[in-house]
């Protein structure tokens, strides 16, 4: 009997990285892509069992035959983390259309066609199927400073993350998503540089600022959401599905 098989994008680094270390810690064979082959290559290299491909996910062709290749090869698909996501701070009346349509094409349309992809697999395969979408503490709240694009691309998540799981729930497919707060990542430094540019600070004196934000008074380490996401993959979440799970150190309250 083959391993049960997970597949995680956006995987090459932070949060990803650490919910494919999890996944592979917890006795799955990981499958983990990136648009950042050598990201995903480093990643996979540290799991006991796992592979690395590109994966672009706002070509939709790409993501089809990204998982038609997986089922070929493994005959398996148990679970499906979209994970990917890009951000770029600026003031609501700086965002270009531009910079507006790759914000929804990676952390939005990206979730779409990752979700389709997968769930015809599982469908096919009459698999009990888990997908987990990466949402944001902003995909509850608009209070965010310089991140309009992002909170409306993160937003949708939410409401898809609540449509797939509807109409795939007679497929015995849940669908969930996390939403994490301020995370210490690659993502997260980038961040830090943005808003003390913004705001005339400097990234030590914003760090500080998310950090007497959160209750439980530190920044989220990319485990404590890989966590949560293995679990949500688990059959302890067994009847838990449209679900969209804090994981701020109360950072925000819902
Ligand atoms: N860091 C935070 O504080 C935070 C908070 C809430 C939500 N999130 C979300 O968590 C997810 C991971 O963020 P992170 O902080 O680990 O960021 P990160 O920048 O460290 O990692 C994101 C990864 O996604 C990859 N990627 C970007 N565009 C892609 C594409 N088109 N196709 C495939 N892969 C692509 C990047 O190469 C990178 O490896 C994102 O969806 C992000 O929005 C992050």
């Amino acid at each position: 009997m083959s391993l049960p098989l997970a597949a995680v994008t956006g995987a090459g680094s932070g949060i990803g990285a650490a919910i494919a270390a999890e996944l592979g810690r917890r006795g799955y064979h990981v499958v983990v892509s990136d648009i950042d082959a050598e990201a995903a290559e480093a990643t996979a290299r540290a799991i006991a069992s796992a592979e690395f491909h590109r994966l672009d996910v706002t070509n939709p062709a790409a993501c089809d035959a990204f998982v038609e290749e997986i089922v070929a090869t493994h005959g398996r698909l148990d679970v499906w983390v979209s994970n990917a996501g890009i951000s770029k701070m600026q003031r609501f009346l700086d965002v270009s259309p531009a910079d507006l349509a790759r914000n929804f094409e990676v952390n939005t349309f990206g979730v779409f066609y990752c979700g389709q992809s997968a769930a015809r697999a599982m469908i096919q395969l009459g698999t009990r199927g888990r997908i987990i979408n990466t949402a944001s503490m902003a995909s509850k709240q608009g209070r965010v400073p310089f991140l309009a694009d992002y909170v409306a691309s993160k937003f949708a998540v939410l409401g898809l993350t609540q449509a797939m799981a509807f109409e795939l729930a007679p497929h015995d497919i849940r669908v969930n998503c996390v939403c994490p707060g301020f995370v210490a990542t690659p993502m997260q430094t980038r961040e830090l540089a943005w808003e003390a540019h913004l705001r005339g600070s400097d990234p030590e004196t914003v760090k500080q600022m998310w950090i007497n934000d959160t209750p439980l008074g530190r920044l989220q380490t990319p485990e404590d959401v890989a966590r949560v996401v293995a679990f949500l993959a688990s059959d302890d979440a067994e009847f838990i599905t449209g679900e969209a799970i804090s994981v701020n150190g109360g950072a925000f309250m819902d």
